[in-house]
């Protein structure tokens, strides 16, 4: 059978990375950076897509630096993750391809302690979330067979290499014997390995989700303890190393940063996909599994 065959934009960034290497073999995949399709310009899409015809345009290019979007980054952040999100939706509208875009967990206000569904109301308390929600937004609007694939707390690409919170505190206790780290925000951590098989699964089914009005998906990893804090995380990914760095619990307070963040941003799964346990993901990508 033919493979389809799937334009990645954003494709140096993390995600696209675990994508190309883990669903390489089940598509046809074309995938290109900044310099060859830049989102924020219609022309540069359009071409890209006459170039290339792909079935599916898997949007993986995104302003991703949650602080300086309060401030130095917040023109660039609009401009990526509204109207470059707005500009593939209506570029793959018009060539009839289906369109799958990520967006995250900081649409939502983290006042729900219990999950949210794919349904519940965004309130977005920073300009990242409320630009990757008004992407979301605008890409619907524009192009009705789009997909929107929510997910969390997201780690992958080479160790060391890409910028993640398990990379950040690999370097950090390099050198620390001690770290705070924020113990009042839950969510739940997602590997790009296990959310690049659940887009993988959305995509087998892509024509039966839309035909049936589904939109909007929520993926992240499987937690048996219902959330984690990022010290949690921390402690995980240091157990896992046979690190010495101890872990101090902190508030967002003591470790004030630029935007605010949800304090409970947990993602309830669509579908009947599970992805792994979070511990068995991180496992993986640091080789200990
Ligand atoms: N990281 C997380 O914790 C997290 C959590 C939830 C959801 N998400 C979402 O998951 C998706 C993937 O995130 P990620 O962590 O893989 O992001 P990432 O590593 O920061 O990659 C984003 C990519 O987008 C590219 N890009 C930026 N502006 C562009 C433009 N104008 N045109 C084309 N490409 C452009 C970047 O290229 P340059 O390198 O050239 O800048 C980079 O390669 C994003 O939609 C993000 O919002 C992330």
């Amino acid at each position: 059978m033919l493979k389809k065959k799937i334009l990645i934009t954003g494709g140096s960034g993390m995600l696209a990375y675990d994508f190309i290497r883990t669903q390489g073999e089940e598509y046809d995949i074309i995938a290109v950076d900044r310099e060859e399709c830049d989102i924020t310009s219609f022309e540069s899409i359009m071409q890209c897509i006459a170039l290339h015809s792909p079935d599916i345009l898997l949007n993986c290019a995104a302003y991703t630096a949650v602080d300086d979007a309060e401030d130095i980054g917040m023109r660039t952040c609009f401009d990526v993750n509204i109207l470059g999100v707005r500009n593939l939706a209506k570029a793959t509208s018009v060539f009839g391809v289906e369109f799958i875009t990520i967006s995250t967990d900081y649409v939502f206000d983290g006042k729900k302690e219990n999950g949210y569904l794919p349904t519940d109301e965004c309130n977005p308390i920073g300009v990242y979330g409320m630009s990757k929600y008004l992407g979301e937004r605008l890409a619907l609007d524009e192009n009705p067979r789009t997909i929107i694939v929510r997910t969390s707390w997201l780690y992958g690409g080479e160790v060391w290499v890409f910028k993640n919170f398990v990379n950040t505190m690999l370097r950090l206790s390099e050198t620390r014997s001690e770290l705070k780290v924020v113990a009042d925000q839950h969510g739940i951590p997602t590997s790009c390995v296990d959310l690049s098989f659940a887009i993988s699964l959305v995509i087998g089914r892509l024509d039966d989700l839309l035909d049936e009005g589904h939109n909007i998906f929520h993926f992240s990893s499987v937690c048996e303890e219902g959330s984690i804090t990022w010290a949690d995380f921390a402690r995980e990914i240091f157990t896992l190393l046979w690190r010495n760095t101890k872990v101090i619990d902190c508030n967002s307070s003591e470790y004030p940063t630029k935007a605010k963040r949800p304090s409970y941003s947990i993602l309830q799964n669509d579908l009947d996909t599970l992805l792994p346990d979070w511990k068995i993901g991180l496992a993986r990508y640091l080789g200990k599994s």
